[in-house]
């Protein structure tokens, strides 16, 4: 009888940990497992990392929560769905919108009510929220392992890029994940949760590309930015040297926590022009043209095609990525005769800021499966078309446009716009709202036969 209890019970012990252990790693993919005041606001941890606070302060992330263009794409979606895989979908959006309130238990849905969200909540990603996580179980729709401390009184560690830091308020531990795309590709791709259609790629376009294989990671691009420092792949990356808490000691670089995309239209908004005109020169550099100084013949003689090269040389995924149902990248074409009169133009918007049907887009066109276009992110079934710029590689435009006489002057352009007039018009919130359009890269050449 003895010998049994001592093999059973460290085999009940063994067992006991492993399930615990597993229904921990399933069930936090579902449900909060946190309690909300483990968690400390962003104002305490800027009560000593200054600068850092205030460079987050205005960030996209700050934003994720209170962001007009998501909150109005986020109401919509949910509006008129009966399909219940499609509800669920919809209903998933505070995962990484929301990320302190969702792993705390509320908002656990999208329509949940928003006066009910507690204040730190509100404060979309945010230092202790990412401060506190160890590790994922995959790299998509937000699985992560956290171990975040007891709040105020008992903050417990913080994770982050050294070795030997120490502070009187936290512990401080290195954390590897903290230096490595995981950490961003885990929230920065998104699978819709029943079709398993990709929604956002950013992560496996990185992991594809020359950057990974170099061990450039996002943080080498987006953590380094600061005004002046665009640090992309076709820019020096200067080291930003300071230190990371008031008085703490000199280091040879300071992460940067602006996270600088592309958005423009919500740092506009918040009057934050310092991050607009960040967004911008990093749009700016990002990519390079050529036109080909001879036009290619068809065999008739009759007509002829221009060549446009463009090179994506300064992301280190997609152009666009993201969210790249609803952004617009497109390229303006404007060919002059030598008597200077308009023989070709594509991609120049109208009066009322919509694309003509035959301009060269960039993008992605989600499907409900059958061939069908769908705006709503819930019904997508399929990927019906993915046409974008891929990182470091070339990409060929042959533009007919007809025969012509001696030589043409061709003006070509890269735009950039985060939201298409045509969608902002669609919804009552951002009705006339301001989008931003930035030529991305401008170039001008004399074209002969
Ligand atoms: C009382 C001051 C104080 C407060 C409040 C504070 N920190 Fe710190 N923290 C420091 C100091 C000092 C360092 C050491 C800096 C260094 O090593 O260069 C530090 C280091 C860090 C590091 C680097 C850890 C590593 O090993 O790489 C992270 C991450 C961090 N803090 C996050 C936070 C977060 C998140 C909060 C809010 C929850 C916070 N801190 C609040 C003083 C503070
Ligand atoms: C999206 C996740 C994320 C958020 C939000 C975030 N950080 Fe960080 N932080 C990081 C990463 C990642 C690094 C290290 C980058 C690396 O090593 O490549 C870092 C580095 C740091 C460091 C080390 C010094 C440095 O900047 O290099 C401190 C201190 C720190 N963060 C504090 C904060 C504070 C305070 C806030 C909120 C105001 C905050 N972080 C918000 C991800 C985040
Ligand atoms: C908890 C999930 C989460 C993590 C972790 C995270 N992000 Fe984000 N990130 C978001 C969300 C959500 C947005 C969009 C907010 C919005 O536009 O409303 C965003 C926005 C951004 C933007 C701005 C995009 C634009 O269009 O301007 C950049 C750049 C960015 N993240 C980079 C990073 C990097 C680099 C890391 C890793 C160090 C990271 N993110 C980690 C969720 C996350
Ligand atoms: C070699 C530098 C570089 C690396 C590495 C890099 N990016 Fe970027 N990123 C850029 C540039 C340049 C832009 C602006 C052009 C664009 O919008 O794609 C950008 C834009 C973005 C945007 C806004 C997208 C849009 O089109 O609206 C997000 C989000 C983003 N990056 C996230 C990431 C994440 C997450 C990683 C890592 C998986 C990463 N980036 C790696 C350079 C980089
Ligand atoms: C797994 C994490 C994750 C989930 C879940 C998620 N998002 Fe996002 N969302 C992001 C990231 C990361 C970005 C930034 C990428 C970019 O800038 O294109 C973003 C950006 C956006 C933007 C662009 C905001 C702007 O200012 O341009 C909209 C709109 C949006 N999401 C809507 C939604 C909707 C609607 C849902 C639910 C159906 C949702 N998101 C669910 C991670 C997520």
């Amino acid at each position: 009888m003895k010998n049994i209890t001592i093999i059973l019970i460290p085999a009940l012990v063994v067992l006991y940990i492993f399930f615990y252990e597993n229904s921990n790693s399933w069930s936090s993919e579902k449900t909060a497992h946190y309690q909300l005041s483990q968690f400390i606001s962003p104002e305490t941890c800027g009560g000593c990392h200054e600068q850092i606070y205030e460079q987050w302060q205005g960030s996209m992330h700050k934003l994720a929560y209170d962001d007009v263009i998501y909150n109005s794409v986020a109401n919509a979606g949910l509006v008129g769905l009966t399909d219940k895989d499609e509800i669920e979908e919809a209903e998933h959006c505070q995962t990484c919108h929301t990320p302190v309130g969702y792993i705390t238990g509320y908002p656990l849905k999208t329509s949940d009510d928003k006066t009910k969200i507690a204040e730190i909540a509100k404060q979309g990603v945010q230092c202790d929220y990412c401060h506190s996580i160890t590790g994922a179980y995959s790299v998509y729709n937000a699985k992560f392992k956290y171990a975040p401390g007891n709040g105020e009184d008992d903050p417990g560690v913080k994770r982050g890029p050294f070795k030997d830091s120490e502070s009187d308020y936290h512990q401080s531990e290195f954390s590897d994940f903290h230096t490595k795309s995981e950490l961003c590709g885990t929230c920065h791709d998104v699978q819709h949760v029943t079709f398993k259609t990709w929604l956002e790629t950013t992560y496996q376009e990185w992991k594809n590309s020359t950057y990974s294989k170099q061990g450039v990671q996002c943080q080498d691009c987006h953590m380094y930015q600061r005004p002046g420092y665009p640090s992309t792949g076709s820019t020096d990356r200067p080291k930003n040297p300071g230190t990371a808490a008031e008085g703490s000691v000199e280091r040879e670089h300071i992460f940067t926590h602006y996270f600088v995309g592309a958005n423009m239209a919500i740092p506009i908004k918040e009057q934050n022009t310092a991050l607009a005109q960040m967004a911008e020169e990093r749009l700016k550099n990002a990519v390079d043209i050529k036109i080909e100084p001879k036009a290619e013949m068809d065999k008739s003689g009759k007509g002829s095609k221009i060549i446009i090269k463009i090179i994506n040389n300064g992301a280190g995924h997609q152009i666009p990525t993201g969210l790249t149902n609803i952004r617009q990248v497109w390229l303006n074409v404007t060919v002059t005769d030598s008597k200077g009169a308009v023989i070709y133009k594509s991609g120049v918007p109208d009066a009322k800021g919509y694309l003509p049907e035959n301009t060269i887009i960039y993008s992605t066109i989600f499907g409900d499966g059958k061939g069908n276009p769908v705006d709503n992110l819930a019904k997508a079934r399929e990927i019906i078309s993915d046409k974008r710029l891929e990182p470091m590689k070339e990409h060929v435009e042959n533009i007919d446009i007809g025969n012509f006489d001696g030589s043409v002057t061709v003006k070509a352009s890269l735009l950039y716009s985060g939201l298409s007039q045509k969608v902002a018009d669609s919804m009552k919130e951002l009705k006339g709202m301001n989008i931003p359009v930035v030529v991305m890269k401008e170039v001008k050449a004399v074209v002969t036969k």
